[in-house]
């Protein structure tokens, strides 16, 4: 190996500092060129009252590697305190979250011995922008937010990932039959996109359906791309499957850096007995090992570890009597994997992660559209109203202004005015939408005024447009 490759890396708390060990013992004796920087994160962080569990030198330490090892650590509960994890995620970028789900079967028990798959999940919209409001007494609101570019980055990266890996299929789930377009658009980029990976397999599975197939037949499956709510679930089904929750290595993945983990906390119950499992963590750091392109150094490291689990060398929480021949701590099972560096599993199948480019994955610019002309037509009012439709539609026509009409009123999103159902439940909640010919934002700021006079509460405003004549927003249902 030529020259060493800077990375952070951060013990962390628990068992951290004892898997840390162990994985980096077994990466320096497999000849991994790391030049590594240590920061210190987590508990002793947010001690010292440093509210997000990170101090400044750290950032400059990532900023400097843009790759990051890092052990789990104990999150301290309530007191403002905030999530170590979600603070890198958002502060470096990091788009995407991968986590392969593999069964180890016999030596951990699951239904799906056949079960390898990845799950490569949105890290930075959808629900978890977390904007959420509460606008009247009885509806609260939380906005969820996807891009065309945010879409175009995971998907593309979910393509060149099944590349990279030899993977044959990409599978795309949302909900796009309910929501046309939040949904739609994460469909629709996955499809062309996809048009520019012919080599490799595409389908497409709404996520309820998908989300039971994982569970029920999760052979089937390869890669598989995800918005960021759907992919925080099935990420847990799908680990779950496995039967090997401690066995997860993860990363997350920015156009800049990458973060790279075990799934399993800090296990406070066992640390410094010296018996924790370091495979999470060991698995995390072959994904390194492939991002900074020593992938033949992952290529040995996997299969000797791979050697070590069909050997029966086995650490307390895998023991098992029927597959087991030795039960070992964490210090004497990163011996064993060292021991059998270079050798190859039986049982398993052997890895191959080819030679690397020693640039983790380079993902091609964001493709450029025309920018479409964008027209204002009309505009959705939220109120905050008690009572029956008609009553409301009669308190509103005096209140138009000039240029505009009353398009129809929706209760949570169904139609009740004009020609409702009588059975539609109606909350504190309203939308009424007008429209117009020529609308400006002079003219929806006077119908607001107008609605203020009227004493109307509006709650708040979204204005309709068109897109090169398409249309902008949803239709009601029942309109
Ligand atoms: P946990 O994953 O730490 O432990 C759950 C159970 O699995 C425990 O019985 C533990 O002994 C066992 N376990 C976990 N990893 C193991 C390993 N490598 N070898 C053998 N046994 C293992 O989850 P828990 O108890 O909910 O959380 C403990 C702390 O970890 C909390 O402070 C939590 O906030 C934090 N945490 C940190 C994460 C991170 O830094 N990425 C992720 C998840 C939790
Ligand atoms: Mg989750």
């Amino acid at each position: 190996m030529s020259k060493k490759t800077p990375i952070t890396v951060a013990r962390g708390d628990g068992i951290g500092p004892e898997i840390m060990d162990a994985t980096l013992d077994i990466l320096t004796a497999a000849g991994a060129a790391l030049d590594i920087d240590e920061i210190e994160i987590g508990k002793a962080v947010y001690e010292r009252g440093i509210m997000n569990g990170i101090e400044d030198s750290a950032w400059a330490s990532l900023h400097r590697t843009k790759v990051f090892l890092k052990a789990p650590i104990t999150t301290p509960q309530g007191g403002g305190f905030k999530s170590l994890n979600v603070t890198v995620r958002k502060a470096l970028g990091l788009f995407a979250n991968v986590r392969p789900c593999v069964a180890y079967h016999p030596y951990v028990k699951t239904n799906f011995p056949e079960m390898d798959l990845v799950i490569i999940r949105e890290n930075e919209e959808d629900l978890y922008a977390g904007i959420e409001h509460r606008q009247t007494q009885d509806v609260v609101q939380s906005l969820k937010l996807i891009s065309r570019p945010g879409s175009e980055r995971i998907v593309r990266y979910a393509f060149e990932y099944a590349r990279a890996n030899g993977r044959r299929k990409v599978t795309c789930m949302a909900k796009d039959n309910i929501m046309k377009m939040a949904d739609g658009l994460f469909h629709n980029v996955f499809d062309e996109i996809g048009k520019e990976y012919p080599d490799i397999e595409q389908e497409f599975y709404i996520i309820d359906i998908g989300t039971a197939r994982i569970a029920a037949r999760p052979g089937a499956f390869d890669v598989i791309v995800t918005e960021n709510l759907y992919g925080d679930i099935i990420s847990d089904v799908a680990v779950e499957v496995t039967g090997s929750v401690g066995l997860g290595g993860s990363c997350n993945i920015g156009s800049d850096f990458g973060m790279f983990e075990a799934v399993h906390g800090s296990a406070p119950d066992i640390a410094g007995k010296g018996i924790a499992n370091p495979s999470g963590l060991l698995l995390g750091a072959i994904l390194m090992l492939n991002h900074i392109g020593q992938n033949p150094v992952a290529t040995k490291v996997h299969n000797a570890w791979y050697k070590t689990i069909e050997d029966g060398i086995h650490t307390g929480d895998i023991y098992d009597s029927d597959f087991s021949r030795e039960k070992v701590g964490t210090k004497d099972f990163a011996a064993a994997v060292i021991e059998r560096l270079g050798q190859n599993p039986k049982k398993f199948g052997t890895v191959d992660y080819g030679e690397g480019t020693g640039k983790g994955l380079v993902l091609p610019p964001l493709k450029t559209r025309k920018t479409e002309k964008k027209e204002l037509v009309g505009a959705d009012v939220f109120l905050d109203w008690q009572g029956k439709p008609e009553d409301l539609a009669t308190k509103l026509k005096p209140a138009l202004v000039k240029g505009l009409e009353l398009k129809l009123i929706a209760n949570r999103g169904v139609k009740v005015w004009p020609d409702g159902q009588p059975g539609t439940f109606c909350s504190d909640h309203w939308c009424v939408r007008f429209v117009g010919q020529g609308v400006s934002h002079v003219l929806v700021l006077q119908q607001l005024a107008s609605l203020e006079k009227a004493g109307v509460d509006f709650i708040k405003l979204e204005n309709l447009y068109t897109f090169d004549g398409k249309s902008g927003f949803t239709v009601a249902q029942g309109e």
